[in-house]
């Protein structure tokens, strides 16, 4: 596959300016890396289902002159949406595990059917260089061994690691059998502003802060947390890295910490400052038993990857931006309190 420089590109700090496609890019990650993109001068086209007047966390992007909005589905890519990018970051996901185990069939279409056809556009524009996928600790499931690693295998434990794992699958496959240029970066639970308000941090440290009970599913289980921001610089680290150094390779990336979802909650309420009652309901299917530590010195090693966020501090950092929320907006109060 013979990498294709747009015939507009410009020079940019010496470098050629890059083309980068990045699905989901209306969402958490796919905006914050989004912003990140344009910051250094590469120029981007964003590709959700979200209608762009609904593209909230886009706004600034939206007016940037380097960045175009594709509204489309994955599921409806054509190789001439990916013609003349020579990077492709797949965020798009049905990225909520508690929406799939009431839709798996949605999930497994979103996840693993959309990652096919994008797989195919790619194939077909022959133009890509880099294809980077976002990978999920729900994958791997109930661990084998710790720290979990980058050849610990997929064994997903419910039907949103399933379709993640699906995906990756079919990622590795299509390198194997076409030679796309698959690079694979997975993360455990991701906080910072502009989160996703279904995640159980979110919801903790907004309940917290209104004097509501916490309500933990389970206990014992563990979790790694990492901030936003550090994610995004590992994704920015495999997209500036040379291509022979990361091509053909899966990174962890999260915070290389281990906490238990009862002592993340107990975080949530520290952080909050409101003495609320934490709640224990039953484990989600599957849950039981599963621990998420990710060994993160393959990405420390090879890409310089250096999380400078603690997971109390990203915690910390959420809870600060959701407290501005629910000053700044009614609406953020009375949202969250449909969520179980
Ligand atoms: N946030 C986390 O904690 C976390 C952890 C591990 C992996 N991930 C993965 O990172 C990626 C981004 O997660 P996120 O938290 O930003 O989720 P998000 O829900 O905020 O963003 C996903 C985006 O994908 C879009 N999308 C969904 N289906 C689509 C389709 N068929 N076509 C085009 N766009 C579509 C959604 O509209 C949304 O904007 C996902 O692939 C997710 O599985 C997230």
């Amino acid at each position: 596959m013979t990498p294709h420089i747009d015939q507009h590109s410009q020079f940019v700090n010496g470098d050629i300016q890059r083309k980068v496609l990045v699905t989901g890019a209306a969402g958490f990650g796919g905006s914050n890396l989004t912003g990140a993109l344009l910051r250094e001068g590469y120029r981007v086209t964003g590709l959700d289902i979200t209608p762009p007047a609904s593209a909230s966390l886009l706004s600034r992007e939206l007016r940037h002159s380097s960045f175009q909005y594709l509204w489309k589905s994955v599921q409806d890519i054509q190789p001439s949406d990916v013609e003349g990018h020579s990077i492709v970051v797949h965020m798009a996901a049905q990225a909520d595990t508690p929406m799939a185990f009431d839709s798996p069939r949605h999930t497994v279409m979103q996840n693993v059917l959309g990652t096919v056809e994008l797989l195919e556009a790619v194939r077909h524009a022959d133009c890509v260089s880099k294809f980077l996928y976002a990978g999920s600790g729900n994958e791997l499931g109930r661990a084998h061994y710790l720290p979990l690693d980058e050849r610990h295998p997929l064994t997903p434990h419910n039907p949103y690691g399933f379709s993640k794992a699906a995906a990756e699958m079919a990622i590795w496959t299509w390198r194997r059998s076409y030679g796309l240029p698959s690079i694979v970066i997975g993360t455990g639970v991701v906080v910072g502003p502009d989160m996703r308000r279904e995640v159980f941090i979110y919801k903790w440290l907004w309940r917290a802060l209104k004097g509501k009970p916490i309500v933990v599913e389970g206990g014992s289980q563990t979790r790694d947390v990492a901030y936003i921001d550090d994610v995004v610089e590992a994704w920015m680290l495999a997209i500036r890295a040379p291509e022979e150094m990361v091509v053909g390779h899966k990174f962890y990336a999260g915070s290389g910490q281990e906490y238990s979802i009862e002592k993340l909650a107990a975080i949530c309420r520290e952080v909050a400052g409101v003495p609320v009652p934490i709640e224990k309901v039953g484990y989600r299917p599957g849950e039981k038993g599963q621990r998420e530590a990710f060994s993160i010195e393959k990405a420390r090693a090879m890409l310089g990857y250096s999380p400078r966020t603690t997971p109390v501090e990203a915690i910390t950092l959420t809870a600060d931006w959701i407290r501005t929320q629910l000053e700044s907006s009614p609406a953020e109060a009375k949202d969250i309190s449909i969520l179980p």
